[in-house]
């Protein structure tokens, strides 16, 4: 009832050009002047990239669990002790509850923490710099990234409507979703990536060879684990196995908030669901914008695999 009475979609508002939620633009001062322990890991996506406990189609979800997991060795029950949204805070969120204020979490907890955002990187607490925290990007091609967007828009009645199909690829081309522009972002985080130490993954490495990205993070994380462990986490890791996990499936959210009967949390978990959306002018007028956006940057995406 109270979540009820809480909600409602947020307008965007823009912080140093950047549109966030307005209850995370209006406590940005604070979010701005967290410090983080050294000892603290941060996961970092654009919205649906598969989070480790990121908020964005990224694939937030599905690291945040594989990090979890490694740093737990393997042990399923520990990682089923609380949703993954009070297990990895997520640094800027303002919500209704049950969806923990990320600052408050984080004061409820001592390092090593595991701590999930969506900031753009020029957004990101200098804390984490200063302190030189490990930092893991997982980046999702645009076009995949920006359909599961639109049905977690659809689904989360947090965000913004977001209105027909086609007047949303226009949103997205132009940076005018939550969190801002995907291209600044994936771009962003790319070419700090060697300077800041930050281990930059790809949603579509993850899909093709789970193990080999999972060992990745392992050895970024300076963690040795047997090769029955991984196998084990790769499995609990499995799209199939984290869709049927309640406390990795956001099916803790009520239904005024997230309403996974419009579109589930854990909808597809596919590379590629995009041609199933785009129609053929729609994909064209799209490449010949990415083609500028991202023209110098030379980020190897995939679009299929
Ligand atoms: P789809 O909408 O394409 O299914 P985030 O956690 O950043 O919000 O990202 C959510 C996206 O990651 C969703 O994409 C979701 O299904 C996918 N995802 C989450 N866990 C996954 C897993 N274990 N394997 C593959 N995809 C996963």
């Amino acid at each position: 009832e109270k979540a009820r009475n809480a909600l409602c979609r947020f307008p965007l508002k823009n912080v140093r050009g950047v549109p966030l939620m307005e209850p995370i633009a209006q406590n940005f001062e604070a979010i701005w002047a967290f410090c983080p322990d050294p000892s603290d890991l941060l996961i970092a996506t654009y919205p649906k990239a598969v989070t480790l406990h990121i908020l964005f189609r990224t694939g937030t979800t599905w690291t945040q669990e594989i990090v979890d997991l490694l740093l737990h060795n393997g042990d399923a029950e520990a990682c089923k002790r609380a949703p993954t949204a009070v297990r990895i805070p997520f640094l800027e969120i303002h919500s209704p509850p049950p969806i923990p204020s990320g600052l408050d979490l984080l004061g409820t907890m001592s390092p090593p923490r595991v701590i999930k955002t969506h900031l753009p990187i020029q957004l990101v607490p200098e804390g984490f710099w200063e302190n030189k925290c490990k930092v893991i990007y997982v980046a999702r091609n645009a076009k995949d990234n920006m359909v599961s967007y639109y049905h977690f828009d659809r689904m989360n009645k947090t965000q913004p409507e977001p209105g027909p199909w086609e007047g949303y690829i226009h949103k997205f081309m132009k940076g005018e979703l939550g969190w801002g522009s995907w291209y600044d972002h994936v771009k962003g985080y790319w070419e700090e990536k060697e300077k800041r130490n930050i281990l930059y993954l790809f949603f579509e490495d993850m899909k093709e060879n789970p193990e080999r990205e999972i060992k990745r993070i392992m050895k970024y994380l300076d963690l040795t684990l047997s090769d029955d462990v991984i196998s084990h986490i790769v499995e609990l890791t499995s799209f199939k196995v984290m869709k049927e996990n309640p406390m990795a499936n956001y099916t803790f959210i009520p239904k005024p908030i997230f309403d996974h009967s419009i579109s589930p949390f854990m909808r597809k978990g596919e590379v590629g669901d995009w041609v199933n959306h785009f129609s053929a002018s729609q994909s064209q007028l799209f490449d010949e914008d990415y083609e500028k956006q991202m023209k110098k940057a030379n980020i190897p995406f995939r679009t299929n695999i």
